[in-house]
């Protein structure tokens, strides 16, 4: 389903790119397959869009009607892999907009995924007049931020509905055994999902973590596991032509040249969010031991007037994957003629936009491949779930190959915890005294 073009990437690298990289990539798919490579205990993700739990896919479900008949507003609280999943669906498939346009179902509001005041007091005041519950996310149910804002709407919701009713409104999802949040929820008797033992984070977003949000955004979650399996199916074929391959051995081949930055390329406003949660997928799973591609992400053309001109010309460090959709989801629009012509447009009359924005992206693929930027071209069908589903776990797997190509483990994230210590210290948590003088000497 997800295909891949790497022509305009090859001036860039050696010949044998791809073939002197099988024996590595037939070594790295092993070890995804069987769980045998660095970090194996967390590949759960890797048959997931097959193997995932029926009974709570359906309970998932059930979950969601509720919260569409019961709720004008939802919050959802987590943050990183516990959020940034969900957010990138519901935007991809439906519209940053979604709170705007949605015609039934609740609004959704993300918190708990920062700690700035100004942006939970905006949420706290846009639900303050409606319906609303609580799907409070993370796996280990103890990270500061999604835990403060869970206290502070649970108070909010508990002040509205009382203690009772407050409970049949949130609904936990963490991890099956431990933790402060499934010490919570068990003995508040909330609703819960599991995160499984073996799925990271960031690998998360087909299983309830992302599932039970984006549900409640109206998007067809049959169908976005179902474009996950297919895509998982496809990809399990090993060889030269499979795409995931192909660009895991093109980011390997194109960053031992030189380049040293990947910058995700979209041209859809709806795929701003996808860009955030690709960058934490590949930044979180490759930068470590000294070593990754730095992630960026740009969305054109808007990007053209600003990052463009450090793209054509800057560092020659960056190589530029872009995310093409074969379709779009609404009309198209057609540029009329106008008598006068004062604007000198009368040459794209009758032409629709699209057509516009094709031209527009057959250029800029060209002066930046020109200008010494390595092109990857992905083209997925559409924005439906289907296509998202397939998109997601294409992605997922380039970055379990290539982390295995990169010699790291792609499933760890030691270097989290060095701001949590700190601030934890500073905060004046039990068991962090001496830290705590330590880095109070240090910031005066
Ligand atoms: O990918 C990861 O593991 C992280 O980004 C986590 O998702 C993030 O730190 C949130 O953790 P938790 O779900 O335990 O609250």
């Amino acid at each position: 389903m997800i295909q891949l073009d790497t022509s305009n990437a090859r001036s860039f690298v050696s010949e044998d790119w791809l073939s002197s990289r099988l024996d590595a990539l037939e070594s790295a798919r092993q070890k995804l397959e069987t769980g045998s490579g660095a970090g194996g205990d967390f590949t759960g993700w890797v048959h997931l869009p097959r193997d995932y739990d029926k009974e709570e896919f359906a309970r998932i479900q059930a979950a969601a009607e509720r919260i569409r008949k019961d709720s004008q507003a939802l919050v959802v609280i987590g943050i990183g892999g516990s959020y940034l999943g969900a957010r990138a669906v519901v935007e991809l498939v439906n519209s940053p907009n979604f709170n705007l346009t949605h015609k039934d179902g609740p609004a959704v509001y993300f918190a708990g995924n920062g700690l700035s005041t100004d942006g939970m007091r905006e949420v706290m005041d846009l639900i303050q007049d409606k319906d609303w519950s609580i799907n409070v996310i993370s796996k280990s149910g103890t990270t500061t931020e999604p835990a403060v804002a869970f206290r502070i709407f649970k108070n909010l919701l508990e002040e509205k509905y009382g203690k009772e009713e407050a409970r049949k409104r949130i609904y936990a999802t963490t991890d099956a055994k431990k933790g402060a949040l499934k010490g919570l929820a068990d003995a508040e008797g909330y609703e819960e999902f599991v995160v499984p033992d073996a799925i990271g984070g960031r690998y998360s977003v087909l299983t309830a973590v992302g599932l039970l949000p984006i549900a409640c955004a109206g998007v067809d979650i049959v169908a976005l596991m179902e474009g996950a399996r297919e895509e998982m199916e496809a990809l399990a074929v090993p060889g030269e032509a499979n795409p995931a391959w192909q660009l895991a051995a093109a980011r390997h081949a194109l960053y031992t040249a030189g380049k040293k930055v990947e910058i995700l390329v979209g041209y859809e406003p709806s795929f701003r969010f996808f860009g955030e949660w690709w960058k934490q997928l590949f930044g979180e799973s490759e930068g470590k031991d000294g070593k990754g591609l730095f992630p960026a992400s740009v969305e054109f053309t808007a990007d053209l007037h600003s990052m463009g001109q450090y793209i054509q010309q800057g560092e020659r460090i960056m190589l530029e994957t872009v995310v093409r959709f074969q379709n779009s989801n609404s009309d198209p629009i057609v540029i009329p003629h106008d008598p006068d012509n004062v604007d000198g447009l009368n040459f794209l009359a009758g032409k629709e936009l699209s057509f516009v924005a094709e031209q527009a992206m057959r250029g800029t693929l060209l002066a930046h491949v020109d200008g010494g930027v390595p092109n990857l071209m992905v083209t997925a069908p559409g924005r439906c779930a289907k296509s998202v589903g397939a998109l997601i776990y294409f992605f997922e797997y380039v970055c379990g190959l290539t982390g295995y190509l990169m010699e790291i483990n792609p499933f760890n994230q030691p270097g989290v915890e060095a701001y949590k210590n700190n601030m934890y210290a500073l905060l004046g948590k039990p068991g962090y005294e001496d830290k705590k003088a330590e880095l109070e000497a240090r910031l005066g």
